[in-house]
């Protein structure tokens, strides 16, 4: 079974094409590169053992997403490919516009075309808003509170017009929540071109000497330490919820459906540090500052729709999250 991977060379893209090889897929995976290096392939190639087929392709361009589909014959696409920066995307609203729904519409309509009939999309926790209800249930009512988000919802929305009227379609939406960690190798992991927007690598920063001082936004929310609670997955783990998803896509379902990826508990800032301390033995110079307009106390996941649906439980633990983030990343300073 050949699955075309979007955005493959990127964090999750590259822990899920290594699962997919693992587990006997063959996969083909574009990317414009524009945030990760045709190295990862390489790296993906050196852990699995085995090749993989590789595009450079903004999938703005349809004609050169064309000649992908062409390829090949592919059974379904798992389509990560997009920007993801939250500040930026405030800032830069037409670009993760154009980025990410115009390439999403050029992709769609090629799967159309090729017969590409089972997707699994990459959404975002972020669709559900500032919701204030834990854990969030795939049925919680979704808003959004920034343009990236809007691109998620809307693409949600354009696969779910899609499954209606095209009857031939299996489309998996899965929801993540805050994936971290690296694949055990330390060969592939997080790393974000530019100034990092999220909690793991902004403290990896941190440990490496890039940044001096982590900012822990907000120390005075309703939470048992003051700090913002969020429901952190291992990438590994996701990997893994794609392949369940798949399955899912292959199983005779038609139509679309949505699932949420975590672990189902909420892990607070400061436990995170702790943690990351605590397994690493190293000092995480932070300092507590003011809420961060727009963030919500805690976030975290009702898993009980992947788990009974997918067959998909995450396993790792926060510890293990932590100690494989720190491997990749000093592996990574030591290659320099
Ligand atoms: N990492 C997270 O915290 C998180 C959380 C929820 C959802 N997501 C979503 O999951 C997906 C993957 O996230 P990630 O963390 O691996 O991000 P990433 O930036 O590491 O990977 C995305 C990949 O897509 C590529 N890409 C971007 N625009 C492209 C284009 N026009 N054509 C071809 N390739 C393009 C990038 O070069 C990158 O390799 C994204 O859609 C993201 O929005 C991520």
């Amino acid at each position: 079974m050949r699955i075309l991977v979007s955005g493959g060379a990127g964090f999750i893209g590259s822990h899920t094409c290594v699962e997919l090889l693992n587990q006997g897929y063959d996969v083909t995976l574009f990317d414009d590169f524009s945030n990760s290096s045709e190295e990862v392939v390489s790296k993906i190639k050196e852990i699995t053992g085995k090749d993989l087929k590789c595009f450079k392709c903004d999938m703005k361009d349809k004609k050169a997403l064309e000649k992908v589909f062409k390829k090949d014959k592919y059974d379904a696409l798992i389509h990560f490919a997009g920007y993801k920066a939250v500040g930026e995307s405030v800032a830069k609203p037409l670009m993760y516009y154009e980025n990410n729904l115009f390439g999403s519409v050029n992709l769609f309509e090629l799967c159309k075309k090729y017969e590409v009939n089972k997707i699994i999309f990459s959404s975002s926790a972020t669709v559900y808003g500032l919701s204030e209800n834990m854990p969030l249930k795939e049925d919680a009512p979704l808003s959004v509170t920034n343009p990236y988000g809007r691109t998620k919802l809307i693409i949600e929305g354009i696969l779910e017009d899609m499954a209606k009227a095209e009857k031939q379609f299996s489309i998996v939406v899965l929801r993540y929540f805050n994936p971290i960690g690296a694949h055990e190798s330390g060969l592939i992991g997080e790393d974000p071109n530019g100034i990092p927007n999220n909690l793991m690598p902004r403290l990896l920063d941190v440990v490496r000497g890039k940044a001096g001082c982590l900012m822990v936004y907000g120390g005075d929310y309703p939470t048992p330490d003051g700090t913002g609670v969020r429901d952190y997955i291992h990438v590994t783990d996701l990997a893994e919820g794609h392949i369940c998803a798949l399955r899912y896509a292959f199983s005779g379902f038609t139509g679309i459906d949505a699932f949420n990826l975590g672990c189902g508990r909420g892990v607070s800032v400061l436990e995170l540090i702790n943690t990351f301390e605590k397994v690493n033995n190293v000092k995480i110079n932070y300092k507590i500052v003011d809420r961060r307009p727009g963030d919500v106390a805690e976030n975290y996941a009702d898993v009980s729709k992947a788990k009974s649906i997918l067959g998909f439980t995450a396993e790792k633990t926060v510890e293990d999250m932590c100690r494989d983030s720190y491997r990749f990343c000093m592996k990574k300073e030591n290659m320099k």
